[in-house]
């Protein structure tokens, strides 16, 4: 499978991506695959100046002369695409979102009511084979009020994609914190190698690998030094 991977942690050690990464190993166990990783910092991506010149030439292509037009073309030959982030005010990281709002050149003006109700620019390709898995670490230890926004956006963006978000990430580059994030590492394997076979995540599944990996007072108490 074609996987693209878009880093979006601004970070050389990024928790979130320890995650995608052992997900990955999961997924290459039974048959490699193709995985592109891109580390979206690195890459000069501006943001979108809303010209929609895009719309009028219709070649998926942006006008802007960055590197988002090689990311566009990765992202139309990918048949797995992860968005692996960190959340940044309830949301996803800027330099990311810049890359996912000038995806738009992969789209037209034309617009479509689809089955789920929602309308929708139609799409310049054919993207029904494209896949969509987020995976999203926060520093916060409590799930509820801090994914909600994030959801509702990765749902109407990327038609209802698989999504893993969790909290506690920072525990992923604490040392000491090895006796739990080692087994959340595990999970993800795991998951990675379901994925592979099902192409999808059970509800089981994204419930193991988003559970706390300690009580969320014990980790307020960590960051609190107390
Ligand atoms: C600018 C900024 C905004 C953040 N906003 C949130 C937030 O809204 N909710 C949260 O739980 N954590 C927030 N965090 C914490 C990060 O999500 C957390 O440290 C994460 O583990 C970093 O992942 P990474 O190492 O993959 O970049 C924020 C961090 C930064 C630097």
């Amino acid at each position: 499978m074609r996987i693209l991977v878009l880093n979006g942690s601004p970070k050389k050690k990024s928790d979130t991506f320890r995650l995608t990464e052992a997900f990955l190993r999961g997924m290459n166990k039974k048959h490699t695959q193709e995985v592109r990783v891109v580390n979206v910092i690195e890459k000069n991506v501006a943001p979108c100046r809303g010209c929609f010149r895009c719309w009028e030439r219709e070649d998926g292509h942006c006008v802007i002369e960055d590197d988002q037009n090689e990311i566009l073309d990765l992202y139309r030959r990918a048949e797995l695409a992860i968005w692996s982030f960190p959340l940044y005010c309830y949301a996803m990281p800027s330099h990311l979102k810049a890359v996912l709002d000038r995806t738009i050149p992969l789209i037209r003006m034309k617009m479509v009511r689809e089955a789920d109700g929602r309308v929708r620019h139609e799409p310049l390709a054919d993207f029904s084979r494209l896949r969509t898995l987020v995976v999203c670490g926060c520093g916060f230890p409590d799930w509820a009020g801090n994914f909600q926004g994030l959801r509702a956006m990765c749902k109407a963006c990327f038609r209802s994609p698989d999504m893993v978000c969790v909290p506690e990430t920072p525990l992923m580059n604490v040392p000491a914190a090895a006796t739990v994030a080692e087994p959340l590492l595990a999970r993800f394997e795991r998951a990675g190698e379901e994925y592979a076979g099902t192409l999808t995540l059970s509800p089981e599944t994204v419930a193991a690998l988003e559970t706390p990996m300690i009580p969320a007072e014990e980790y307020i108490r960590h960051v609190n030094g107390l």
